[in-house]
């Protein structure tokens, strides 16, 4: 059975690391971030328009966990956890397939010290062993050099390259597909 309806948000620490539940008092960093075009680079999304559109993110990952549809963490570090410095997260849950897609951002200047990949190594075991998950993709951009050696260093494999299958702002772009495999299964 896949189990993504947890009676309460699952916390989870690393050496570093608080993965907590966002909160609403997250806005204006996440704003901050999703408007952050180093960050932004290769995520091909509009733009938040104002902290009123991030809030109802916010709400909306709340719900999507307690519908048991997605699990985003906010990535703190231990020394101050009510500050915000990455997200981290499953998303699109295809239950019939035990399968989920798994995203990441982080804020530069907190860019190259392992960060997410402390992050990732924790969640991915989780998804494997809390949440039952069969496998785990990505979906990355071709250009986006840092995503795919995270993946790579992770045991991901590509498995997928679309040409041209994403509408965003006036082009078709293309997109790779990355995927993990539960060792246990
Ligand atoms: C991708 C991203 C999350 C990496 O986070 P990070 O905490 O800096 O990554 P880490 O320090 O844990 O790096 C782990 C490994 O990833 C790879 N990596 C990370 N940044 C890289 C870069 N700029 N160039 C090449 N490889 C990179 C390396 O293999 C690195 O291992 P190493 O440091 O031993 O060489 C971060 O660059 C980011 O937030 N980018 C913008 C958002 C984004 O593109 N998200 C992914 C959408 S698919």
């Amino acid at each position: 059975m896949l189990t993504l309806n947890f009676t309460k948000f699952p916390v989870l620490e690393t050496e570093r690391l608080i993965l907590r539940e966002h909160a609403l008092s997250d806005a204006e960093t996440l704003f901050a971030m999703r408007t952050n075009e180093t960050v932004m680079k290769y995520i091909y999304r509009e733009r938040p328009k104002n902290i009123q559109e991030i809030e109802a993110f916010i709400s909306s990952f709340n719900i999507g966990f307690a519908n048991g549809d997605n699990l985003a963490w906010v990535i703190a570090l231990k020394e101050n956890p009510s500050q915000m410095v990455g997200s981290l997260g499953y998303w699109r849950t295809d239950y019939a397939n035990h399968r989920a897609e798994i995203g990441y951002m982080l804020h530069p200047n907190y860019w190259r010290m392992g960060i997410v990949s402390e992050a990732l190594a924790k969640t991915i075991t989780f998804g494997f062993k809390n949440m039952n998950l069969h496998s785990i993709c990505a979906n990355v951009s071709p250009k986006n050099n840092a995503s795919q050696q995270i993946l790579i260093k992770h045991g991901f494999k590509k498995e997928a390259h679309f040409k041209q299958n994403y509408y965003f702002r006036g082009q078709f772009l293309d997109s790779e597909i990355y995927g993990l495999l539960n060792p246990g299964h």
